[in-house]
């Protein structure tokens, strides 16, 4: 294992330096730019998911596999982020910058993202965020529990990785694991096991969604998956037959909905989204797994969604066109 972390710092000494020199690439000199400026500002689309109602001066951040330079500004407007970054080589990255002269402008702390939630208190940071760093550790999935943990309820957690990554590096150096998207999920795997999304935070109180970035992507592979931590108070959402309980979650962003007792799976739903005027503006259908007891579907905020119709279907082809039958059906409305 050692020898893969000394690829890793091979990698860093050698662009640092580039760095320093100046002779990086324009682009990484605009992204690692931290390296010479310790008050720049926070990137639109990470800023975007900040807690929204927040009036304190100084956010908490943290930045899990952070590398040597936090890629994160530590500004926002008139906030600023308190930023911490986690990695297992820090004191190795911080013994490089000093012998550049370089103060690094955020908290850098040895650790690893699957420890997070023993080494820093549960429900604590206002953004958790990291980037390019999951698919080099040695448990992604224990990684991503744990930032969940150390999340206030309510903060987003922002996991940047890039697809099947274990693949593309001949499961070389730190590069163990595979992050693929599939129609409705994510998984995990290398070729000892795997691991889908819904397993790896199930019973946590959570919504995620893979976010169509446009910021100009570092890696043209790159995923960013969003998770939302924000607790659904059971008490608070609309109860219909047959025992399913709804509510809108995720600042309003997913339809998340929740069923204490086993439904038929052979069944799946459908999510309808009607308009004021009762046309159907969104459609999606999504299997029902008893086992996650939970389903969460991104609701689009941009088309004019007033009314949410939801329930299990069945369909017949034996009469040469689809015959949909809808066993039950639930509403939600959205002011
Ligand atoms: C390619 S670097 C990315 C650094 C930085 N986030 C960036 O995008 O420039 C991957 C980092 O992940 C760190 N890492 C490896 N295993 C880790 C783990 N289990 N938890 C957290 N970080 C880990 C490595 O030490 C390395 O610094």
């Amino acid at each position: 294992m050692l020898h893969r972390y000394e690829d890793e710092l091979e990698y860093w000494r050698g662009f640092l330096g580039s760095l320093q020199e100046g002779t990086a690439s324009p682009r990484d000199l605009e992204k690692y730019q931290a390296f010479t400026n310790p008050d720049f500002e926070l990137n639109s689309e990470l800023a975007a998911e900040l807690p929204l109602t927040k009036n304190e001066a100084e956010l908490k951040v943290l930045d899990v596999g952070c590398g040597p330079i936090s890629l994160l500004g530590n500004r926002c407007a008139e906030r600023r982020l308190a930023i911490t970054g986690v990695d297992p080589l820090a004191d190795q990255y911080k013994a490089m910058l000093k012998g550049l002269g370089v103060t690094p402008s955020f908290e850098l702390r040895r650790g690893f993202g699957e420890d997070l939630d023993r080494d820093f208190p549960h429900d604590h940071f206002d953004f958790v965020y990291s980037c390019n760093a999951l698919d080099h550790s040695q448990t992604p999935h224990a990684a991503i529990r744990a930032m969940i943990r150390v999340a206030k309820p309510g903060a987003a957690i922002w996991v940047n990785v890039n697809r099947n990554e274990g693949i593309n590096a001949s499961y070389n150096g730190l590069h163990s694991w595979n992050f693929e998207t599939l129609v409705d999920t994510i998984v995990l795997w290398n070729p000892a096991e795997s691991h889908l999304f819904e397993e790896i935070t199930e019973g946590l109180p959570f919504r995620w969604q893979v976010k169509d970035v446009e910021t100009e992507k570092t890696f043209p592979q790159q995923i960013d998956i969003v998770i939302y931590k924000d607790a659904v108070d059971l008490s608070k959402m609309t109860r219909c037959e047959p025992g399913i309980y709804s509510a809108l979650t995720g600042r309003g962003r997913f339809l998340t909905l929740w069923a204490p007792s086993d439904l038929d799976e052979r069944y799946n739903f459908f999510v309808h989204g009607l308009s004021k005027d009762g046309s159907i503006v969104f459609n999606k259908s999504l299997r029902w797994y008893n086992k996650l007891r939970r389903r969460s579907t991104a609701i689009p905020t941009d088309r004019g969604i007033a009314l949410l119709r939801f329930g299990q279907f069945d369909v017949d082809f034996e009469a040469g066109r689809p015959i949909y039958d809808n066993r039950w059906t639930g509403s939600l409305r959205i002011s």
